[in-house]
């Protein structure tokens, strides 16, 4: 049995990827050296050969619970294998690669002001049955893509939407005050907002440009030629060697220094979900590669106690202190001890800002629940040097 699809990269057609034999070929239709899918996937005449879905294409099938639902939705009607679900969502895959599509993807119109002052208590539950299969990044908490019409600056701008399930109170908060650290700490990160109800977390994507066009992103299950199931396999030091294989030399300092200090937050706040997925690199071209903004950090020893790191570090899974990250740093980010000192205590400073900002925040709240959630996360906040 055949069955293919279209694969274009900057919308124009780059290739064919065909499921025949249960085997997935993708095949370039191009000698434009600038239009690979995957940086580990240059443009060749030989297929590419795989005996699972190339995980470049995999990196946009959804995961968890976006996927139990489109699942449940179309089981009955169309084959939910990987390429099944490839060409289900085909026509809402957008990014630096999408796939050709008979079927238009539905206009998903959204203000900044009703997702940050949402009116319905259901806003977030609307939106996920809206656009489940409109959705194009994966991800195992419910969350959804949203096309924003920016009131205040620029009209239709992408945005990422997350929201939790009952297991994890109040993740959007938590992920809130963790992503302010890493931003005072000075990594780039994505302009992220919380709606007014505490209950949306909502963040710009980064791969979209002013002009809506789009740059390449590619996480480092991918870059490491791994399928989605193994994100937590591998270490912190494999990461490294990533980003110094790929990465540009104008952007390579920069980018392990920043590396360095999501590992040093990861760490001291105890983000024991920074698997494989959660880092990744983005590039405008093969000569512009630079680690990605950050994304995704969140305390996860609030909600599983003795929650360990998600992948090795020196070996070990367990939380480490100054001195061995200081390590890490000389061994695999190739700084020297003066640096790596001096990016600690800026991670340091961010934390303690931001504790400040949580402890006004709790003498001024009014809700008792997030109340007693802020003083529980501020507790992770107060760092034992
Ligand atoms: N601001 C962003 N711009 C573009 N892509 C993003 C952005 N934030 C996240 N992504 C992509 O979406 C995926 C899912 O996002 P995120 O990691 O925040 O969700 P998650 O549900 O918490 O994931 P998980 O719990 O599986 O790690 C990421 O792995 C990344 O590929
Ligand atoms: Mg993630």
């Amino acid at each position: 049995m055949r069955d293919s699809l279209h694969v274009k990269v900057s919308n124009e057609q780059a290739g064919t990827l065909t499921l025949e034999n249960s085997e997935y070929v993708f095949d370039y239709a191009t000698h434009d050296k600038e239009s690979f899918v995957s940086l580990s996937m240059p443009v060749r005449t030989k297929s590419y050969v795989n005996n699972k879905l190339h995980p470049i294409f995999e990196m946009h099938l959804p995961e968890g619970y976006l996927l139990s639902i489109i699942k449940k939705h179309f089981s009955k009607i169309a084959k939910t294998d990987d390429f099944g679900l490839l060409k289900l969502m085909a026509s809402s895959i957008n990014g630096r690669v999408n796939y050709a599509s008979d079927a238009n993807a539905q206009e998903k119109t959204l203000s900044l002001e009703n997702l940050l002052h949402p009116e319905s208590e259901h806003l977030f539950d609307e939106l996920v049955s809206k656009f489940a299969l409109n959705s194009a990044l994966s991800g195992v908490q419910p969350k959804v893509l949203a096309k924003v019409k920016d009131k205040v600056t620029i009209p239709l701008q992408e945005y990422i939407v997350k929201s939790w399930g009952e297991e994890y109170p109040h993740l959007a908060l938590n992920e809130y005050y963790c992503m302010s650290v890493v931003k005072l700490a000075g990594i780039e990160v994505p302009e992220f907002f919380i709606s007014d109800d505490n209950q949306l977390f909502i963040m710009k994507r980064f791969d979209v440009k002013e002009d809506g066009s789009y740059i390449g992103f590619e996480d480092m299950c991918v870059l490491q030629a791994k399928s989605a199931e193994d994100k937590y396999e591998g270490s912190y030091e494999q990461i490294a060697k990533s980003i110094k294989i790929f990465v540009s030399p104008k952007h390579k300092k920069n980018s392990l220094c920043n590396f360095f200090k999501m590992i040093v937050i990861n760490n001291l706040l105890q983000n024991g979900d920074a698997h494989l997925k959660n880092f990744g690199l983005v590039y405008e071209d093969i000569t512009n590669i630079k680690i990605a903004p950050a994304y995704d950090v969140v305390c996860t020893t609030l909600y599983i106690k003795n929650d360990i790191s998600a992948l090795y570090l020196l070996g070990s899974k367990k939380w480490w202190s100054r001195k061995f990250l200081i390590r890490f740093a000389k061994e695999s980010c190739d700084l020297s001890t003066k640096e790596a000192n001096t990016l600690f205590d800026e991670c340091l400073n961010a934390i303690d800002l931001v504790k400040e900002k949580i402890e006004k925040r709790i003498e001024s709240e009014k809700s008792l629940h997030v109340k007693e959630f802020l003083e529980k996360l501020r507790e992770k906040f107060v760092v034992l040097l």
